[in-house]
């Protein structure tokens, strides 16, 4: 019986949740990791450079599927991973979080008998315009373990019927990353590079289709962002497609200061969490980033409506305010002028979820009889 496991990447954030687990596998099971890039992200700056600087072996399988619609995307994932599990086919595949890939990936696996294991299950934000929920709640439906970060997914879970033996709450692979790279962040002083004062500046990303493929609401951000800019400065590294979209849209946001908006090409691993740790606030729509702003204690004014991981509102770290200047302005002003409240810890976010999700894995699969 192989002891092979398929570990799934496809896009920036799937790699930052792969690494802990692949470190796990390899130091605490006789599990052998088999790392899987689908191609979904491919710039060196989204891709590359974080296999480098979090560690993670050069993948065994690149799918090089590359962007594309929806269906183009994930219909050639899932062509390109089946035909890889005809192959050679692993004793099941773990996917992350909520990208296309994630779902692709899923299907190809459990239509062949691959038992499939989600990291990051049971998130919802309910609103089913976002792709992310559609992948999310697909996934779900077809893995066979369900390794959950936060309370709220084992809920969610729950209500939609999953069995409890099928489901394990193991944290945050996300916050094991961060928790082992953030003295070698912060020695890197970015802030300091980009002519910044600890806490004397906010960092800004926008990527959600929601934000920034609309041109009014694009163009309405970026002047809300702008102008709280004018307060204490921001710093903005942009994702490939906000800029095209901003492009598109004729929202200026090229490379360079301008007031006190400093736009950025998208930063690497620890560049960014350098930044993050040493900010005075923190605006963005990544669902990452709420997540990484709990643990570092550093408010986070989320640029949506809802969010799919409630635990970092409860605990005071992130405050929801959608695209509205008015909201924007007020939750930016009571972060910097210490009106935010204490932000709480958020229990198995310790650093340890790699080597939860390692055995949960090993002693699931020790029950499993192989198709
Ligand atoms: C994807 C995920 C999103 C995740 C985000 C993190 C889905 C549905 N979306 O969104 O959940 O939060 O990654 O970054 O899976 N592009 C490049 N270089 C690349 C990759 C993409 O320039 O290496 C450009 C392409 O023009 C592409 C666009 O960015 O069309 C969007 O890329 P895509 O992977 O489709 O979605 P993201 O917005 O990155």
């Amino acid at each position: 019986m192989t002891t092979r496991v398929d570990l799934v990447a496809g896009a920036r954030p799937n790699f930052v949740k792969l690494a802990p687990v692949a470190r796990a596998l390899s130091e605490h099971t006789a599990l052998r990791a088999r790392i899987i890039h689908t191609g979904q992200h491919y710039d060196a700056a989204l891709s590359g450079v974080f296999f480098a600087e979090l560690g993670i072996a050069e993948p065994e399988v690149s799918l090089d599927v590359g962007s594309g619609t929806h269906g183009e995307q994930t219909a050639r994932i899932l062509e390109r991973y089946e035909a890889h599990l005809l192959r050679s086919r692993p004793r099941c595949c773990v996917v992350f979080g909520d990208v296309n890939s994630t779902i692709a990936c899923a299907l190809a696996a459990s239509k062949l008998h691959v038992p499939v294991v989600h990291v990051e299950a049971g998130l919802r934000s309910f609103d089913r315009t976002m792709p992310e929920e559609i992948n999310r709640i697909l996934t779900d439906a077809i893995a066979d373990l369900l390794l959950v970060t936060e309370p709220a997914g084992v809920a969610n879970l729950r209500h939609e019927g999953v069995s409890d033996d099928r489901i394990a709450l193991v944290g945050n692979p996300m916050i094991d990353t961060l928790r082992h790279f953030l003295d070698l962040a912060r020695a890197r002083r970015r802030a300091g590079q980009l002519g910044l004062a600890r806490d004397g500046y906010g960092v800004v990303t926008l990527h959600r289709p929601s934000n920034v493929d609309d041109a009014p609401t694009l163009r309405r951000l970026v002047g809300a962002l702008r102008e709280v800019a004018e307060r204490q400065p921001l710093v903005f590294p942009v994702h490939p497609r906000t800029r095209q979209a901003a492009g598109a849209a004729g929202v200026p946001l090229e490379d360079g200061v301008r007031g006190g908006l400093l736009v950025l090409p998208p930063e690497p691993y620890l560049d960014h969490l350098s930044l993050m740790s040493g900010a005075a606030v923190v605006l963005t729509d990544s669902g990452g980033m709420q997540e990484e702003c709990a643990v570092l204690g550093v408010p986070c004014v989320t640029l949506r409506e809802r969010t799919e991981r409630p635990v970092t509102v409860e605990v005071g770290a992130s405050r929801l305010v959608g695209s509205d200047p008015d909201r924007i302005r007020e939750a930016h002003a009571d972060a910097i002028e210490g009106r935010w409240p204490e932000i709480g810890s958020i229990s198995l976010w310790d650093g340890h979820a790699g080597h939860r999700i390692a055995e949960a894995l090993e002693s699931w699969l020790s029950g499993v009889v192989d198709a």
